[in-house]
């Protein structure tokens, strides 16, 4: 596990570092906006969708510079997703990775645009020809990114997840799909990103998103078991929001033990997909284990 955690730090320095460099800080009026985007996207996440990426893209030989700025350009979508879920509108946060939250730091305004810019800028990074030389691979890219951060996929789940707190008698499936959209699009965007780029054919495309799909759903299954049992210092961010919203989650549905029992099945389900990859997949397999037994 510490190999693991090791692994994904130093991923997370490389991350931080090509970010810096893709995000300037222009010396006109309006770097305001360019400060909010570095404080969200540069502000201590765990970086796990860019890990994702990274160890997707190594089983297909994938030059690692190259993957890097696709890792990067998903960790601005997910910062974008952040920012605006921790919006009055939306979550009402004030905390974030043990930090205020960009609007609190900032303004709404500034985190409103702040979000907007880091998911155009994602979208800037992939389509240079700096991310990849071959113009299809580019436009697979760009239209799996479109898709899975969309109304299709990420927003799409976040529209489910507000409806979820009114919504009467939600059942397990309904559920399912919600948190399949709202987390389990980006982590299957990581995994099949690095397939894209190593130009794998369509069924190795199916098992990594297969992988993913279900690495997503327990990831998402320990968000909400830790927004129960979770404290603050360790989260950075609020927890019990979930209860107190009276929100429908694998926890309110089938309580904690099986929430948990669950979620184990589904890590050992992903970790038999990646049967067929060599070691070259170990450090996926950990991953795949480390999301049920995270504390953060
Ligand atoms: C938080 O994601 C949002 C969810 C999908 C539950 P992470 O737990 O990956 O957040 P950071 O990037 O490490 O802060
Ligand atoms: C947000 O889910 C997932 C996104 C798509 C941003 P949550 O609202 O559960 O995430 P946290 O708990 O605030 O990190
Ligand atoms: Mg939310
Ligand atoms: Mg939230
Ligand atoms: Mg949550």
């Amino acid at each position: 596990m510490d190999k693991l955690l090791n692994e994904i730090k130093s991923t997370a320095e490389k991350v931080r570092y090509e970010l810096d460099r893709l995000l300037p800080v222009p010396k006109t009026s309006e770097k305001r906006v360019v400060e909010a985007m570095r404080y969200s996207v540069m502000g201590g996440g765990k970086s796990l969708r860019p890990f994702m990426v990274m160890q997707s893209a190594k089983l297909f030989g994938v030059e690692p510079e190259r993957a890097l700025r696709v890792a990067c350009a998903l960790e601005m979508v997910h910062c974008y997703s952040l920012i605006h879920d921790d919006l009055p509108a939306m979550d009402n946060d004030d905390l974030r990775r043990g930090k205020p939250t960009c609007h609190k730091q900032y303004d709404e305004a500034t985190a409103i645009l702040a979000g907007d810019a880091l998911l155009t800028r994602a979208f800037g990074v992939i389509s240079s020809e700096k991310c990849q030389f071959d113009p299809l691979t580019r436009c697979q890219l760009i239209y799996e990114l479109s898709k899975a951060a969309g109304c299709n996929g990420m927003v799409g789940g976040q529209m489910l997840d507000i409806l979820a707190e009114t919504t009467e008698d939600m059942k397990l499936p309904e559920v399912v799909r919600l948190q399949q959209l709202k987390t389990g699009a980006l982590f299957s965007f990581a995994m099949e990103a690095g397939a894209i780029m190593g130009k794998a054919d369509s069924e190795t495309r199916q098992l990594l998103r297969s992988y993913a799909k279900d690495v997503g759903l327990a990831f998402q299954i320990s968000d909400d078991i830790l927004d129960v049992e979770g404290d603050v210092a360790s989260m950075g961010k609020a927890v019990r929001k979930d209860l107190d919203a009276h929100k429908a989650t694998f926890i309110s549905l089938l309580g904690l033990e099986k929430a948990k029992e669950q979620a184990k099945q589904l890590t050992e389900h992903a970790v038999k997909t990646l049967e067929s990859f060599d070691e070259k997949a170990d450090y996926l397999r950990a991953l795949a284990r480390y999301f049920v037994e995270r504390k953060s």
